[in-house]
């Protein structure tokens, strides 16, 4: 039976529409996903929306819309997006969904019975954007530590959760699982400001708004939009519902991807929230950083903000995505600039990939009039070892995909890109064409396909569109499209390729193009 892989995507805020930003979180899901699937692995990518807190209900007041009317438009959007970026997700779970609040009314319920959620009052300095109390000493200079924003002196009636009693079997696990948090230097931060100094009882519950799961047994109270929210990735599988299969199939989750600023809820109070459930944690959590403008955090008000859609419509969708995932380094922020971008375009994709595609069908239909008939009897030295490059590549762009290092390989995968152009020059094709020299001639071609179908294979969880392209192009059989062909080298036969070569990516006027992307800034 196959292995299954179960991966989510943080729950996005309905806040405002989504930028790169976000649309980078759900495309790096997206990609491990494809991946897994191409390894054989049986995959559920779930993804969603946080629709409920006091954020929401003012940003819906503000637009004079009901909280539901404003999150239903919202989530609309969202799918839109989605589908433009062609996301595979196997669910899209909303948190004001009847599947989802009924549970969490139970959840907490049962957590209040059981005596890990108790009653008391709490005092404390509250941020509203963040919806997070801090004591007067988390506080830095006064402000949010999360956000740098004001926050206000708030008391209330307030249901708490006995963090204190979990948090030793936690530092356990967190012993016991050294890659539970990646990368290491979040899981060291995480340990060490939090963990060690001691676990706050943590405040989960409100009475200053309304929009939210109530507490069955004291409505006035409603839940905290974190513990409502964590608990989407297992009320998306069914749990404590009639029909739970996908929970028995797919919990624990392999690995939840979440940015750098929302480790802390991930890295401890969920797994906390499971051990009180009694439920198994999950498998991995994996923080990504930020993507970062020229001046900083992406906000409205610096009018820096850049949306997926008109990069994806002006570009394409593969070009967008290969720029986001090459760019952010395992978790570490990345930059957007207009000039990095029509860089990687024109020099990655237009001239390394879209050119070693283009020379290498003009010539194979110059000198055997388009065709490639078997592996060659005779490999030159500098044929063999192109094959040995090619298979370390490979071997590295697996291991890099096994550990989440996606931007590696994609660089990884470029590295043959590379050293496949550089055989066009070491052998001189047109030199081998001149004197004659059909044999050598013809095993340069072979390799060049082969090395191609490779790429191609390598580029197709995050680049389908191009990957497709090149098969076809190439007329690659299905067969050899697989993950699985990839380590054989000497399976093409008698394949003719096209004798109108489409261009991958024309190239860009950067001067023009960066206008266009600095203008698609002020929207
Ligand atoms: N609703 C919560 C998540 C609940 S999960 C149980 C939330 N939503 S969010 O919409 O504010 O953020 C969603 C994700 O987008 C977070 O992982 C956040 O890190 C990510 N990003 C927001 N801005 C980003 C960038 N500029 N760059 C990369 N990711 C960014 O938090």
């Amino acid at each position: 039976m196959a292995e299954k892989f179960y991966i989510t995507t943080p729950i996005y805020y309905p806040s405002g529409k989504f930028h790169i930003g976000t649309a980078y979180t759900t495309a790096l899901a997206n990609t491990i996903k494809k991946y897994k699937k191409a390894r054989g692995y049986e995959t559920y990518l779930l993804t969603g929306m946080d629709e409920h807190g006091q954020k929401i209900e003012q940003v819906a007041q503000k637009n004079g819309k009901t909280p539901q009317e404003h999150v239903d438009e919202m989530a609309e959007a969202a799918q839109k997006l989605w589908e433009l970026m062609e996301i595979e997700n196997d669910d899209f779970i909303r948190t004001t969904q009847p599947r989802h609040e009924r549970v969490v009314a139970e959840i907490f319920d049962r957590l209040m019975e059981q005596g890990d959620i108790y009653k008391s009052e709490y005092e404390g300095w509250y941020c509203m954007p963040c919806e997070t109390y801090f004591t007067e000493t988390q506080l830095v200079d006064g402000k949010c530590p999360d956000c740098g924003r004001e926050v206000k002196k708030m008391k209330e009636e307030a249901y708490f959760f006995n963090m204190k009693k979990y948090a030793g079997r936690l530092i356990q696990f967190y012993n016991d699982n050294p890659n539970f948090i990646l990368p290491e230097s979040r899981k060291n931060e995480l340990f060490n400001n939090f963990l060690k100094p001691g676990l706050e009882d943590l405040c989960v519950s409100r009475t200053s708004f309304d929009w939210g799961v109530k507490v069955k047994k004291d409505p006035k109270h409603v839940v905290y939009v974190w513990l409502d929210a964590l608990t989407n990735y297992i009320t998306a599988l069914g749990y404590l519902s009639d029909d739970d299969s996908l929970m028995k199939k797919y919990w624990p989750a392999d690995l939840h991807i979440v940015g750098k600023d929302i480790i802390r809820f991930h890295g401890i109070y969920w797994p906390i929230f499971l051990m009180a459930l009694d439920l198994p944690l999950p498998k991995q959590i994996y923080a990504h950083g930020f993507i970062m403008m020229k001046d900083g955090k992406m906000s409205k008000s610096k009018g820096n903000v850049i949306y997926p859609e008109p990069l994806i419509e002006r570009y394409g969708l593969d070009a967008f995505q290969y720029f986001l995932l090459r760019e952010m380094s395992f978790g570490q922020d990345g930059t957007f600039t207009p000039e990095g971008f029509v860089d990687r375009f024109n020099f990655d994709l237009c001239n390394d990939l879209g050119n070693l595609l283009n020379r290498t069908i003009g010539m194979i239909n110059k000198y055997f009039a388009g065709e490639i008939k078997q592996y060659p009897e005779k490999c030159s030295d500098i044929d063999k070892e192109l094959e040995q490059f090619a298979n370390g590549v490979i071997t590295q762009v697996e291991e890099y995909f096994d550990t989440y290092h996606i931007s590696n390989a994609v660089a990884e995968t470029w590295n043959l890109v590379a050293r496949t152009n550089k055989y066009i020059d070491e052998t001189t094709p047109w030199i081998l064409a001149k004197e004659d020299r059909k044999e050598e001639l013809q095993s340069v071609m072979y390799h060049l396909v082969e090395n191609l179908r490779k790429i191609a294979i390598l580029i197709k969880p995050y680049m389908t569109h191009t990957s497709e392209k090149i098969f076809a192009q190439l007329s690659i059989p299905e067969e050899l499209q697989t993950w699985d062909s990839l380590k054989e080298y000497d399976k093409i036969k008698n394949i003719t390729v096209t004798q109108t070569p489409e261009v991958l990516f024309a190239r860009l006027d950067p001067e023009v193009e960066q206008e266009a992307i600095k203008e698609m800034m002020k929207v």
